[in-house]
């Protein structure tokens, strides 16, 4: 549980600039709305820099000349602070209307990449999830998201009309005063010279804590999986000392990321009042000595404050944005990542067979297949499906460096039962993953119906083929629909008959709500040989030529299991089929039985010419050796 995660290699440096124009791509898809919160963005800014303006002419105007008046007239006043009030009213719907389309957008953007993200995961290869924990995945949709939620809904919002603020506070100081202006300039370039060196450290550590809430997450679900297992060799302490070592690390990684932050906050704040101070007593003097008045000395003090106050806020905000930009790098590593490639053209369709023996393709589910080769010249052309499945020379390793299938060469026939038998880790299991093309092979090839499988699309391959896995998954749901789960257009009664087939119809009719009983995590209620019969009945509802059954009866009791052979013979009728059994009685009727061991076919024969050899296989038989 320690090795996989980390031995991995630090991650690399992010590369914010194009994250962020990955980002505005996604942003780009709401061309109308982002029109109308820029417009009203500016607006906003507008008004909030123009009230400030108004306190010039309303102290210069309004207030100075009237000090010390008997009589002084308001009416000028009272209508000068009507429309400043109506200009602020103005920036404030301004202002709502911006926030809120902005979280329309980022609420649009987030829903597009869930959507991108789950298809994506979809069309990855079984090897990326070999090489990745669940929990690491699911963070993803978690946490990564979450960050993003909170930098599109509020960090870029509050950036861009700070961004915009700040350019309109700026003009005005300019046109105020140039020289307090410098002053304010000065200012500026310390702070953002604060930011660069605290913000840029903390930009590592945020990364970092988001590699470790994945590594915690993942070490959760494990562990929540595993449960049981904890429990019977009473590791729990184990786990907890485990947990504790991650989420130390996550705790430092975390501390890290927001000390930084945290840091800023006060520096900026402390800075900005520093600022405030040295613009009045300038700003006074300058007054005193009759290069200003009050009414530009009064606004410029209130520009300078708005001239930092935004600045300072997006530092704050640079945590949630640092986040968010590390947590969308994380979504787009897994976007990036190489979907599962199919080069194959041929499709498996359904056909009927002319009296004179000419095959048409048709939509109706006839029961027969071909497979259609796209041919230009001559049209389409069809091979009938029949289930003969050959390997030449195959070998094959999930890694380089370790090689499981060592020149294996095999025929199945259609209509043949294959059985492969052999120790634990033989490469029984593997074998099956190539025939369906979990993993591509190097080395060798295999032919189905005489056409190398990496021809064939590797949807119509695995449709055409039906598994009963070694580890069976039900999902959250009825009994009939994961029995449907097979062929998802089976009615009730398809269902029905393919239970009774697996002889899960009984043990179904004896739950207490038949087959509308609901399964929930991983059918938790029901027993592993029950699991097995749903999964038997789910491939054969799927009714498909050939049917790999992995184990598919080893937590089947004897008599059960007689029962359903008697089923599988109907079932296996007519259908090419490979069983992987650990159970010799299960074997003993197949037309060809592989005994392999450490990835090589030693012997080969049906059952009575393997007891005649007096191998392995007969000392297995024969009870000298156990088979697993
Ligand atoms: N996803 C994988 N990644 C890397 N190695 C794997 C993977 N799956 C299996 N192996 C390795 O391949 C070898 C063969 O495994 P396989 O599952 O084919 O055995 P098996 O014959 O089905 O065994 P069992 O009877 O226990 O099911 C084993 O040594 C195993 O370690
Ligand atoms: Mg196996």
């Amino acid at each position: 549980m320690q090795g996989p995660m980390r031995r991995r290699p630090a991650a690399k440096p992010k590369n914010a600039g194009k994250t962020i124009g990955r980002l505005l791509k996604y942003m780009f898809r709401y061309k109308l709305h982002l029109t109308i919160a820029a417009a009203s963005v500016i607006v906003s800014s507008a008004a909030n820099v123009a009230g400030t303006y108004f306190l010039k002419p309303i102290i210069n105007q309004y207030i100075v000349p009237l000090i010390g008046n008997k009589d002084p007239d308001l009416s000028g006043f009272a209508s000068i602070i009507i429309l400043l009030g109506m200009i602020y009213i103005l920036g404030v719907v301004a202002t709502y209307t911006f926030n809120r389309l902005m979280l329309n957008i980022s609420a649009g953007i987030l829903y597009k990449m869930r959507v991108d993200l789950f298809t994506h995961m979809e069309s990855l290869p079984i090897r990326y999830f070999d090489a990745h924990t669940h929990g690491e995945l699911m963070s993803r949709y978690t946490n990564d998201i979450d960050t993003l939620r909170e930098m599109m809904g509020r960090g870029m919002p509050n950036l861009f009309s700070s961004a915009l603020t700040v350019t309109g506070v700026f003009v005005m100081m300019l046109v105020l005063s140039p020289l307090l202006t410098v002053l304010a300039v000065l200012m500026l370039i310390l702070m953002l010279y604060v930011i660069r060196k605290i913000g840029g450290r903390s930009a590592i550590f945020f990364k970092n804590q988001q590699k470790e809430i994945g590594k915690v997450n993942g070490y959760v679900e494990e562990m929540v999986e595993g449960q049981k297992v904890i429990k019977v060799f009473s590791h729990e302490d184990t786990v907890k000392g485990e947990f504790e070592r991650l989420n130390e690390e996550l705790c430092k990684a975390a501390t890290s990321a927001h000390t930084f932050a945290n840091i800023l906050m006060p520096v900026m704040g402390n800075l900005s009042y520093i600022h405030y101070a040295l613009t009045a007593a300038v700003g006074a003097v300058m007054t005193i000595e009759g290069y200003l008045d009050v009414g530009t000395i009064a606004s410029f003090l209130q520009y300078s404050r708005s001239f930092a106050h935004p600045i300072t806020q997006a530092s704050q905000q640079l945590n949630s944005i640092l986040s968010a930009l590390a947590g969308a790098e994380r979504i787009f590593e897994v976007l990036d990542e190489k979907p599962e490639t199919d080069e194959g053209y041929i499709e498996l369709v359904h056909i009927e067979k002319r009296e004179n023996g000419e095959i048409v393709e048709t939509m109706n589910p006839t029961g027969m297949w071909a497979w259609k080769h796209p041919d230009w010249e001559a049209g389409a052309r069809y091979t009938e499906v029949t289930g003969d499945v050959r390997f030449e020379g195959i070998s094959f390793g999930y890694n380089k460096n370790e090689i499981v299938l060592k020149g294996i060469s095999l025929y199945a026939k259609p209509g043949q039962k294959i059985a492969f038998v052999g120790s634990t880790g033989a490469g029984k299991t593997t074998i099956t993953n190539l025939i369906n093309r979990f993993y591509d092979v190097p080395d060798g090839k295999i032919t189905y119906d005489g056409i190398n499988i990496n021809k064939i699309k590797k949807a119509d391959l695995r449709r055409s083929l039906s598994m009963v896995l070694q580890d069976t998954h039900l999902f959250t749901g009825t009994v009939m629909e994961n029995i449907r789960y097979g062929r998802l257009d089976a009615s009730d009664d398809d269902v029905i008959k393919a239970a009774k087939l697996a002889n899960a119809h009984s043990f179904i009719s004896h739950l207490p709500q038949g087959y509308n009983t609901m399964l929930t995590s991983d059918g938790a209620n029901l027993s592993q040989g029950q699991r097995q019969l749903l999964a038997i009945a789910r491939a054969a509802v799927a009714d498909p030529p050939v049917l790999i059954l992995d184990e598919a009866t080893s937590s089947i009791d004897t008599r059960t299991e007689a029962l359903i052979e008697k089923g599988m013979d109907t079932l296996m009728e007519g259908r090419t089929v490979f069983v992987i059994a650990h159970r010799l009685s299960t074997v003993r009727n197949s037309n060809a039985i592989m005994v392999l061991e450490d990835g090589r076919i030693i012997e080969r024969g049906d059952h009575e010419d393997l007891i005649k050899m007096q191998g392995k296989y007969y000392q297995l038989y024969t009870g000298m050796f156990e088979l697993s």
